[in-house]
């Protein structure tokens, strides 16, 4: 994991408290100085003696924004002092976010560490994830808004809804192109999602050594869940629920943290967010099957574990690990039919009219997935 720093600190502070100010901020996330990649600050310290000396000390490279530029990115803590003295109500997280890349709040990994040397001196302190470049351009699709469909485009929507399924069989080895990634990507941001929030973050593992360790994590909560099901423990552990070490593509989803959108999540705001993250995903889902693509969400793993795993930023939560790829062969049912694990509602038992169908509350249309099928 690679880190930005943002700095911010009064005139004249000395470089024992920048340094110690900085390694406190580090220690805080658990990172080393050899994490970072660069650091930012306002163009009103391009000649901080101490900041200069730092950077130089640690060969991190140095960039100074404008206050004007700084005031243009959303921080969590803006401060009417700072802008008084400085022009922008913030420094040290704005810089830390455009030094890493980025103007997305959530990669704030310390938001605001501050120091008070023994000379009364401030110095400020934020660490903000790098965020990884992508050489995916964006998609090429340019619709027109106005299109009609066709009966023959209806049908084939209509059947890729029918045929699309969770896979957890994937073809070892194979690969997935640029160009395929970036209309999976186009397809998730093109989702709904609740005042527009949109509250999915996407993590594309590429590191062998975190896909093992995740496979791993699963690999746990399966032995978990098997013992949670009691009489169907064996019947459980005969089912194959995840294909994390063989898919081309393993993305992790994460909500992220709150960032208080009110409009339609006044009430159930959490619910809605939840919500608006399981849209993006269907959206991924039918774009994988249209590629002729497998697509399995796998969510048997410890939250706390996928949190450290990943690093992520208080109020942050894992929501899936997405396997995704070319497959031999698609299933032709649900899989958890096939194997007869639990049988699909049918019509009825989904829809009504006006009120609520008393025999719903019975559970007369399915077996509950704990008891033995039949
Ligand atoms: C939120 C969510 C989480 C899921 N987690 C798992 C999982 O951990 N392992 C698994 O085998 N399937 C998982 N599934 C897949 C469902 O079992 C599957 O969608 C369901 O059985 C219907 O099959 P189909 O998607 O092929 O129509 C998940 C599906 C959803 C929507």
């Amino acid at each position: 994991m690679k880190v930005a720093l943002g700095i911010g600190c009064d005139r004249g502070t000395p470089l024992v408290t920048l340094a110690r100010a900085v390694d406190e901020a580090l220690a805080v996330a658990g990172l080393q100085r050899g994490q970072v990649t660069g650091v930012g600050s306002i163009t009103l310290k391009a000649d901080e003696p101490a900041l200069l000396a730092l950077a130089a000390q640690a060969g991190w490279p140095l960039h100074f924004y404008p206050a004007t530029q700084l005031a243009e990115v959303v921080v969590p803590h803006p401060s009417e002092t700072v802008r008084r003295h400085t022009g922008t109500p913030s420094v040290s997280e704005a810089a830390a976010l455009l030094a890493a890349g980025t103007t997305e709040a959530s990669a704030l990994w310390v938001e605001k560490h501050r120091l008070r040397g023994g000379d009364g001196r401030n110095a400020t302190v934020s660490v903000a994830r790098v965020m990884p470049r992508t050489a995916i351009p964006p998609c090429v699709a340019n619709p027109d808004p106005a299109r009609r469909f066709t009966a023959s485009e209806r049908e084939a929507v209509q059947s890729l809804m029918q045929v699309r399924r969770d896979m957890r069989h994937f073809s070892p080895g194979a690969q997935m192109g640029d160009d395929v990634r970036a209309r999976l990507q186009s397809a998730l941001l093109a989702a709904p999602s609740v005042g527009l929030m949109q509250p999915l973050r996407v993590l594309r593992i590429t590191d062998p050594a975190l896909r093992e360790r995740l496979a791993s994590t699963v690999d746990e909560e399966r032995m978990r869940t098997a013992q949670a099901l009691g009489p169907r423990a064996a019947e459980f552990l005969a089912l194959k629920v995840e294909g994390l070490r063989e898919c081309a593509e393993l993305w992790a989803l994460v909500l992220a943290p709150d960032d208080g959108t009110v409009f339609g999540r006044r009430n159930l705001a959490s619910e809605m967010a939840w919500c608006s993250a399981g849209a993006a995903v269907q959206n991924l889902w039918l774009a994988a099957r249209a590629e002729n693509l497998g697509l399995g969400w796998v969510s048997l793993f410890e939250p706390a574990d996928l949190h450290r795993l990943l690093a992520l930023p208080e109020g942050a939560a894992p929501l899936g690990l997405l396997c995704i790829g070319p497959v031999d062969r698609f299933y032709e049912a649900p899989m958890l039919i096939q194997q007869q694990w639990r049988q699909a509602r049918p019509a009825p038992a989904v829809f009504t009219e006006n009120a609520w169908d008393p025999s719903w509350t019975t559970g007369g249309c399915a077996t509950p997935e704990h008891l033995p099928q039949g």
